[in-house]
Formats: C-alpha cells, structure tokens, sequence
C-alpha cells in the first residue's frame, strides 16, 4: 500500500523564487536564507519519495477571482508553470500522478470532503518555491507531483479545523492506494507577513514560534485558531498558515521533528520550515525491500491505466 513517510512545511515567498531564478542565491541577504535549506535538500535526496502532494494556494494564477474553489486537487497529467506576470519562471513543467491524485479525489470525495477535480492548472509560486527550495534546480522535477490548492486569497478560507481533518482524509486515502508508493505531502505558506494596508510589513515571531512547537506537539491546539487571530497575530496573509494543519492531519498524532529553521525576513515575509517524519513508517532512505525492483512506472503508462479505470473521463 501507499503510505505518507514525513511532512514538509515551508514558506512560498515569490521573491524566493526571483532570487533563485535571477541568480542571487549567493547574496548575503538571501544565502541567510538559503542556507537554511542545505540540510532539508539532503534529507529530502536520501528520502526520495515516489509522489509529492504540495497543498499550497494559487495567487490569482490559475483561478481568477471569477471561480475560487476552497479545496482543488490537480489530477492532471502535468502542470505548466504560470504566467505570474513577468512570464513562466523558468521550473520544470511539474509531472502529476493522475492515477493516484484520482484515487484521492474518489476516496475524500465519499468522506464528504467535496473538492473540486482539476484536470488542467498551471501552477504559481505557491508551489513551484517550495519544490525548488526542497529539490533545487534540477533540470525535471525528481518525483511526480499532486497539487492541491487552498483558496486563503479571499473570505472565507476553510477553518484550520477542516484543512486537519482533510489532511486525516488524504492519509486514509493514500494508504486504500494498492501500489506501494512513498509520498511525502508539503504544506506551504505563511508564515507572519501582511502585504498590504497600515500594517503591512507586520511580522510576529512569538506566534510563529509558537506555531512551530505546537505543529509538532500539539496541532489540535492549533485547528482551535480562528481566522481573526490569525490576521491580528499573524498579518493578513499569516492564514496561509491553515494549509500547514492539511500536512499535519495526514501524519500520526506523534511525529519527529527532525528539522526547523525560521529566519526573517524574505522579502516581507518570516520565513518557516520544518520536517515531521512518521517515525512508525518508512524512515528516509529505507526503501522497503519489495519496492526494490519494481517495475518502474511511466507517466504514460499510469495515465492509460487511471483512463481504463475512469472511462468517464477519457480524453478523444
Ligand atoms: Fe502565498
């Protein structure tokens, strides 16, 4: 079966992306900020997942104002990076994993989660950033990719309480998946910062600290957060935050943090990060014996056995 082996969560700054695409990694401004990501890259080559899930939020690239569904889930073939306005950043088109992204929609979908099926979407910053800042710059992106998008761009956005049980929906789901896939699920955002108005700028270490710990140790605590305290404490855009507790719920109640780092600022942004492995499952790097050998699976070939099993949605 498909299991969940950790979560990553990171923030998804577009100038993050600028500083990678433009060359300036290497700035002292953003090598503070880059050198917090060494030790995450590493981690992340000897975990070598089979399939990413990145929950993260569109900005206006893929929706516009005109249709914004609260949960959309990319059960595409592939995701073209968007025109954020100075053109495509320069990323790889991102693989999707439609057999298994449809297996997910079918399995919340029946638990009463009523997301909305995406079968094409060009993805933004919101999830290219935390790709690049987790695998770096390689010339294709080193595992298939599920997106699913949040809307926190305009009221309401879901509680911190249903983005948990979605994260507890997801897991469910993964694991019904027969193929023996490890998959690692990103919750990107966040975390203080406020673009816009009298206090844009605003950033609040204490809360996002406390976030942190509480992500780890106690993320019940956290789906209690309305949405008005995240905007006081943590700026207008902290309740990006909210897409971090879809990544917690779909981990054990008990997770390792074996990494965190935060610094300030990028951009006008707190930058945060952590990974949580599922100590129970699959550590880094184990790939399970009966993996080993395995036929590998092509784009091609999951997309013709996903068609046979939804012929609804054949294509021509
Ligand atoms: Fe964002």
């Amino acid at each position: 079966m498909a299991r969940i082996i950790a979560g990553v969560s990171s923030s998804h700054v577009p100038a993050i992306g600028a500083a990678i695409d433009n060359k300036r990694t290497e700035e002292p401004y953003w090598k503070r900020v880059f050198s917090g990501f060494e030790t995450s890259k590493e981690w992340m080559a000897k975990a070598n997942p089979d399939v990413a899930i990145v929950v993260y939020n569109d900005h206006a690239s893929a929706f516009s104002v005109e249709i914004i569904p609260t949960f959309a889930l990319g059960c595409a073939a592939e995701f073209p990076p968007a025109d954020e306005g100075w053109g495509p950043r320069p990323v790889p088109v991102v693989k999707g994993h439609p057999e298994l992204a449809s297996h997910i929609a079918q399995s919340v979908i029946l638990d009463e989660f009523d997301i909305t099926v995406v079968n094409k979407m060009e993805v933004d910053h919101g999830l290219t950033v935390p790709l690049n800042l987790l695998f770096g710059s390689p010339k294709e992106w080193p595992c298939p990719v599920i997106p699913l998008a949040v809307n926190v761009v305009m009221y309401p956005p879901p509680t911190g309480h249903r983005c948990f049980m979605l994260g507890k929906a997801i897991r469910k789901a993964v694991e019904s998946f027969p193929e023996d896939l490890r998959v690692v699920i990103f919750g990107t955002g966040g975390m203080s910062h406020q673009i816009s108005g009298p206090r844009a700028g605003l950033i609040n270490s204490n809360f996002d600290k406390a976030f942190l710990d509480n992500l780890t140790k106690d993320p019940k605590k956290l789906t209690r957060i309305p949405h008005l305290e995240y905007m006081r404490e943590a700026g207008a855009e902290g309740i990006e935050m909210v897409m971090w507790l879809i990544m917690r719920g779909a981990l054990d109640d008990k997770v390792e943090e074996v990494y965190r780092f935060y610094t300030v600022p990028a951009s006008n942004t707190a930058v945060g990060h952590i990974i949580l492995e599922n100590r129970g499952r699959a550590a880094p790097g184990k790939r399970a014996a009966a993996t080993k050998g395995r036929r590998k699976i092509t784009s091609k070939r999951r997309v013709a056995a996903h068609r046979s099993n939804h012929p609804a949605i054949r294509r021509g």
